[in-house]
């Protein structure tokens, strides 16, 4: 479907299966998260563009190869925090940008309450992070917003999507990629995905009850 990449790996299948499990403690799942989301990162970022860089190694003068392009970590709060820390791990360069967005439970429309992308500064390449992508207004809007600022290269990392709202990106965004770890069935009634892993925040930060 589209510009949808999703993680062949049995890391990334292994992983998935301990979020899925009902059972599983909100301590075990934020790492758990973070495992993912390093594996996606790698996934998402393995066509940067590299530049030459004259170094000297103890040795020898030496044609090394660094990054081209600057980096955007755009998290959308409140799970989207969790994925940060490993693409940091990955990135240590990058920017890390917050956009605050919570899904209204009446309507299921994205409400935006917090953004702050600095005017006159804006980078290549802007990845968003959000464990899930489930109507996709959301992740709609976070789209948005960064090509309001400015950013060509917009790439989505989602742990689990549910095909109504790749649609809805695609419809909107074509030339987004999206990374998932897996594409679901369907949303239910609720417009929760199944099967799902639950509310990815709530689990995260230990707030379900
Ligand atoms: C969840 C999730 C996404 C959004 C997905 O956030 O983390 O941000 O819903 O739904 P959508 O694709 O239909 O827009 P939630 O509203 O639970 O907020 P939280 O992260 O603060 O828990």
């Amino acid at each position: 479907m589209g510009n949808v990449l999703q993680l062949d790996h049995p890391l990334a299948a292994h992983h998935l299966s301990v979020l899925r499990d009902v059972n599983t403690p909100s301590v075990t799942f934020r790492a758990t998260v973070q495992r993912l989301s390093m594996l996606l990162a790698v996934h998402a970022t393995r066509d940067l563009p590299l530049q030459t860089k004259r170094i000297r190694t103890p040795l020898v003068e030496h044609d090394a190869q660094e990054l081209a392009v600057s980096v955007a970590i755009v998290p959308i709060l409140r799970a989207g925090l969790s994925m940060v820390e490993p693409v940091l791990q990955l990135l240590p360069d990058a920017e890390v940008r917050h956009l605050g967005m919570y899904r209204d439970e009446a309507t299921a429309q994205p409400v935006e309450y917090y953004s702050k992308l600095p005017p006159n500064h804006c980078t290549d390449v802007g990845l968003i992070l959000d464990p899930m992508l489930a109507t996709g207004g959301s992740i709609r809007a976070a789209v948005g917003a960064l090509k309001r600022w400015g950013v060509k290269d917009i790439r989505v990392l989602s742990l689990i999507a549910a095909p109504e709202g790749i649609l809805l990106l695609h419809q909107d965004a074509p030339e987004v990629k999206l990374f998932v770890a897996s594409v679901d069935e369907r949303l239910d009634g609720n417009k929760f995905i199944v099967p799902g892993l639950g509310d990815a925040g709530d689990r995260i930060f230990n707030t379900s009850h």
